[in-house]
């Protein structure tokens, strides 16, 4: 009966799964009003998820991946393993590339991450800024929309896809921590399902 109720949901996803740098020294304002358009692209331990929606664009011979955003990944433990997913409903076909890079060695290539590098030189030069010692990383997402309509209006302007990123940190650097409650329900699962398996046995 419980599965009668429960509803599908169809999503992808795409991650990318990295250990996190050494710390090193850097500057970033706690809060200013030239970060708020960036503060959102910050993802960290204690704000770990971010729910948006994407513009995205079909791939072209310049911009064979799309569209690119970029994020920073702040506050991480050094040495930890971490994963970055985006999910994004499926009725919304997107490709999605990720990638991860130290600050010390952006891509310089695109408008996107020249832009990323003036935000943060400018983050790092506001006078509110908190200078400290933490690890962090640059994370690029591309973007680019994967369907085939007849429908020209959707082709030249398709929809912004909506989608959560997600920083999920390893525990004991083997499996993700949102997979704890699964990894958990499976195991009771499988201690009672030997205990009850065994005494419906013993009743036939
Ligand atoms: C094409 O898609 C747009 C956006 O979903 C919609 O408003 C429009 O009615 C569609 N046009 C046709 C001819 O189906």
């Amino acid at each position: 009966l419980f599965a009668l109720l429960v509803t599908a949901a169809n999503g992808n996803t795409e991650k990318v799964i990295f250990l996190a740098p050494a710390s090193s020294q850097h500057s970033f304002p706690i809060s200013s009003s030239l970060l708020e358009s960036f503060d959102p692209n910050v993802l960290s331990p204690n704000r770990s998820t971010a729910r948006k929606a994407l513009p995205v664009a079909f791939p072209t011979t310049d911009t064979p991946r799309g569209l690119e955003y970029w994020y920073l990944l702040r506050h991480l433990n050094e040495a930890q393993r971490y994963e970055v997913r985006v999910c994004w409903v499926a009725s919304q076909p997107t490709e999605f590339w990720l990638d991860v890079f130290e600050l010390s060695n952006l891509p310089p290539s695109s408008p996107a991450a020249l832009e990323f590098k003036r935000l943060l030189e400018d983050a790092s030069a506001s006078s509110t800024r908190e200078t400290s010692s933490e690890s962090v990383l640059a994370l690029r997402v591309q973007a680019a929309a994967d369907f085939y309509t007849s429908n020209q209006t959707l082709m030249q302007y398709p929809p912004p896809v909506n989608l959560d990123i997600i920083l999920d940190p390893y525990f004991a650097n083997v499996f993700p921590t949102s997979l704890g409650p699964t990894a958990v329900y499976i195991t009771v699962l499988a201690i009672l399902g030997w205990y009850i398996s065994d005494w419906i046995w013993s009743h036939l």
